[in-house]
C-alpha cells in the first residue's frame, strides 16, 4: 500500500491517526452539556441568550442574537456558573467572550464590560468559598483577549466567572459602569472521573487511599471516606468515619466498631437501636 515515494501514502488516513493520538492524551471539556445559571438573565425564558448557551460546544457565531451565548443584563454584579455535577480534577478553564464579530480589540465596545472579571472553582455556588483562579487586574481594552484561558489544577464541583461595578468604588477610566455576562463558551477541562491524575487521566494516584490528587504531579490532596493523613495511610480511629473522619458512629453494639467509610455498624446495634447505623431509638 504504502510507496517509498510517498505519493501514494494515504495523507489523511496519517493526519487522523495523528489527531486522534492528540486527543487522547488531551484532558477533557466536562463542562460540556451541564447545568448552568446567570445572574440577571437577559429576557428570561429566551433560549437565544440562556446560561447553558456558554456550555453547549457551539461556538461558532459569537454574537448576542446567534443563540450560542449566554447573554445578562448590565448591573453591578454578573455571575454566571456551571455544575460539573460533583467534584472533578480540573487542569485548565477556557472562556470565549462575546465578541459580536467585531474587531476585537481597543475600539471595541465590548471589552470593557469584561475587564476586571475573575473565575472561581468551588464545590458550592458560592464563590467566596472556593479557590480563586483568576482575577484581571491588568487588562486593558486593547490587551483583554478575545479568548482567554486560565490554570487552575484544584478540585471543585462548580466553576463560576463573576464581575462587578460597586458603587463607591473607583476603577480604571475605560472600565463600563456595569457588567454582564456575555460569555459564548466555557470549557472546563479536567478528568472525568476523580481517583486518577496525569494529561491521559490514566495514572492512578500515588497514595492508595486518595481521592484526589494533584491533576499534574499526582500529590495527594485530600482522602477517600474512611482515611486521613497526608498520604491518606491511617484508617479513621475512635469512633469516627467518613469523609475527614469527621463522623461519629452511632449506637453500635462493640462501641465504636462501625465501617470506617460509611458508619455501618459491623456487629449490630446496642440494645434499644436500629438502622445500619444505629441511631434510630
Ligand atoms: C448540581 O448537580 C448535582 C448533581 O446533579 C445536584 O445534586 C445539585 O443539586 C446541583 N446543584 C445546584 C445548585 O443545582
Ligand atoms: C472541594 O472538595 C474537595 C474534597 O473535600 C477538596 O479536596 C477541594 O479542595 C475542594 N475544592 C475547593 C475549591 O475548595
Ligand atoms: C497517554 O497515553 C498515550 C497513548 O496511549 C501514552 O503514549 C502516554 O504515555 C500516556 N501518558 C501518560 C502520562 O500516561
Ligand atoms: C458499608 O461499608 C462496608 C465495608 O466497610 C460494606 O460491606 C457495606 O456494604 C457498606 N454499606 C453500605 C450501605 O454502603
Amino acid at each position: 500500500m504504502m510507496s517509498l515515494s510517498g505519493h501514494s501514502v494515504y495523507p489523511h488516513d496519517v493526519l487522523a491517526v495523528i489527531c486522534l493520538l492528540t486527543v487522547s492524551q488531551a484532558y477533557v471539556n466536562v463542562a460540556l452539556n451541564k447545568p448552568a445559571y446567570q445572574q440577571y438573565p437577559y429576557s428570561p425564558g429566551d433560549d437565544t441568550y440562556k446560561a447553558t448557551n456558554a456550555v453547549d460546544g457551539r461556538k461558532s457565531d459569537l454574537s448576542m442574537d446567534g443563540g450560542q451565548c449566554s447573554v445578562s443584563n448590565d448591573r453591578q454584579t454578573a455571575t454566571w456558573w456551571v455544575n460539573l455535577s460533583n467534584i472533578h480534577s480540573i487542569h485548565h478553564i477556557t472562556i470565549y467572550f462575546r465578541t459580536d464579530h467585531h474587531q476585537w480589540g481597543p475600539d471595541d465596545e465590548l471589552t470593557l464590560y469584561f475587564l476586571g472579571f475573575s473565575v472561581y472553582v468551588s464545590n458550592t455556588t458560592d464563590r467566596l468559598q472556593g479557590t480563586l483562579c483568576f482575577k484581571d487586574n491588568t487588562f486593558t481594552r486593547a490587551t483583554i483577549p478575545a479568548v482567554f484561558t486560565t490554570t487552575c489544577p484544584v478540585h471543585g464541583q462548580y466553576v463560576i466567572y463573576y464581575n462587578e461595578r460597586l458603587p463607591g468604588v473607583t476603577y480604571p477610566d475605560e472600565y463600563s459602569d456595569d457588567v454582564s455576562n456575555d460569555l459564548c463558551e466555557v470549557e472546563v477541562y479536567g478528568c472525568p472521573a476523580t481517583g486518577n491524575f496525569g494529561s491521559n487521566c490514566s495514572v492512578p494516584c500515588s497514595d492508595v487511599n486518595c481521592q484526589y490528587c494533584h491533576i499534574e504531579t499526582g500529590t495527594c490532596q485530600g482522602c477517600k471516606p474512611g482515611y486521613k493523613g497526608h498520604r491518606c495511610e491511617m484508617g479513621c480511629a475512635g469512633g469516627t468515619y467518613g469523609a475527614g473522619c469527621k463522623e461519629t458512629c452511632g449506637h453500635c453494639r462493640d462501641a465504636n466498631q462501625c465501617s470506617i467509610n460509611n458508619g455501618t455498624c459491623l456487629t449490630g446495634c446496642d440494645a434499644g437501636f436500629k438502622g445500619n447505623l444505629c441511631r434510630t431509638a
